[in-house]
């Protein structure tokens, strides 16, 4: 079973280390807890699937500890690809690029692309670092939950999660509960155009401001494979309903200018869009904990992050 160890100088190592030697290490990142593996080890990416449970022809991301590394594994950058790194890494974004010639299909699902993010947490940039100086080129992490739940925002989510399917080798980094708590905006650099796959903390008015206002276009016939594209997706046990009455029995998420009816349980009650991501998916968590009727999630807001919040938690009210 997987140890979960502080992010600490010693246990860092430690854990850079095992994934030299092909192990897993979950670790946090600003968004949410990442599963690792080194992405250039198809044996130790084949155990992220099994761990997950996952079907192998989802690809994953790989992770970075700088922009630097970037031609190491993509080819044919665009040039708009390359100022959203420069301006948004380390942080919630990953960017699909043209996968250079060396990489193996293992860790992109046999797609001839590639996505890769440098995370914003100390924590995770101190293992890539790591990683990096004992010749390790990049990590491979999807988020640290099985395959269509919701993921993880701390270790003990990632402990609940995955530990049973963790051995000894393996590790849990604890670096605390995730900043912003749901998963990077991904967009795609295939074209000449940017496209959004999955929306998120970087939001299509921060990229018009770096691109211009014609920047996206926005296209949901894109065929590419991605997990995120799943209508149902980062399930809670419980039911899930968006901006109906809660009753008593339900848990209600909302910010906190919305009052808690008599009899409903207040999962949480953010004053800000930035907090109610944060505190979404642990509050998911805790409904289903609590064994509550339903969850009711109350969001009139509209644009920016309240899309990322929307999109989860339509998926997570889609059962199918
Ligand atoms: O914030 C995040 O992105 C977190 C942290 C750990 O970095 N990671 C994460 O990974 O959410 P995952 O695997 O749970 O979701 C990544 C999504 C998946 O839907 C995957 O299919 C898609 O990114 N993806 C990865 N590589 C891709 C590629 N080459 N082409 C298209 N989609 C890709
Ligand atoms: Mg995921």
């Amino acid at each position: 079973m997987g140890v979960i160890s502080k992010c600490d100088p010693n246990s860092i190592k430690k854990a850079a280390q095992a994934l030299i030697d092909g192990n897993l290490v979950a670790f946090p990142t600003e968004t949410v807890y990442g599963l690792g593996a080194d992405a250039t080890n198809e044996q130790a990416v084949a155990k992220i699937y099994t761990a997950k449970g996952r079907p192998s022809d989802l690809p994953l991301i790989v992770h970075l500890p700088s922009i630097n590394e970037i031609d190491k594994w993509a080819t044919n950058i665009p040039d708009y690809a390359k100022k959203l790194a420069t301006l948004f890494w380390p942080g919630p974004m990953t960017l699909i690029l043209k996968r250079d010639k060396h990489i193996k299909d293992f860790v992109s699902g046999g797609q001839d692309t590639i996505g890769l993010r440098v995370p914003n947490n100390e924590c995770a940039l101190e293992l890539l670092k790591k990683f990096g100086s004992l010749g390790g080129l990049g990590i491979a992490a999807p988020s640290a939950n099985r395959y269509k739940s919701i993921s993880p925002t701390s270790a003990m989510d990632v402990w609940k999660e995955l530990g049973n399917q963790l051995t000894s080798q393996d590790m849990i980094l604890d670096g605390g509960s995730c900043e912003l708590g749901i998963e990077s905006t991904i967009i795609n650099c295939l074209d000449s155009l940017p496209r959004i796959l999955r929306p998120g903390w970087i939001t299509p008015h921060m990229i018009g401001n770096i691109l211009g206002p014609n920047f996206l276009q926005n296209d949901s016939r894109d065929s590419i494979k991605h997990s995120g594209s799943d209508l149902s997706h980062y399930l809670p046990k419980t039911p899930v309903m968006l901006n109906v009455p809660p009753l008593p029995g339900d848990g209600l998420i909302a910010l906190s200018k919305i009052q808690t009816p008599e009899g409903v349980y207040r999962l949480s009650s953010p004053d800000t869009l930035e907090s109610l991501a944060s505190v979404l998916y642990a509050s998911f968590r805790n409904a289903d904990e609590l064994r509550l009727n339903n969850i009711i999630v109350i969001l009139n807001e509209i644009g920016g992050l309240a899309e990322a919040i929307l999109d989860r938690v339509k998926k997570a009210a889609t059962h199918i």
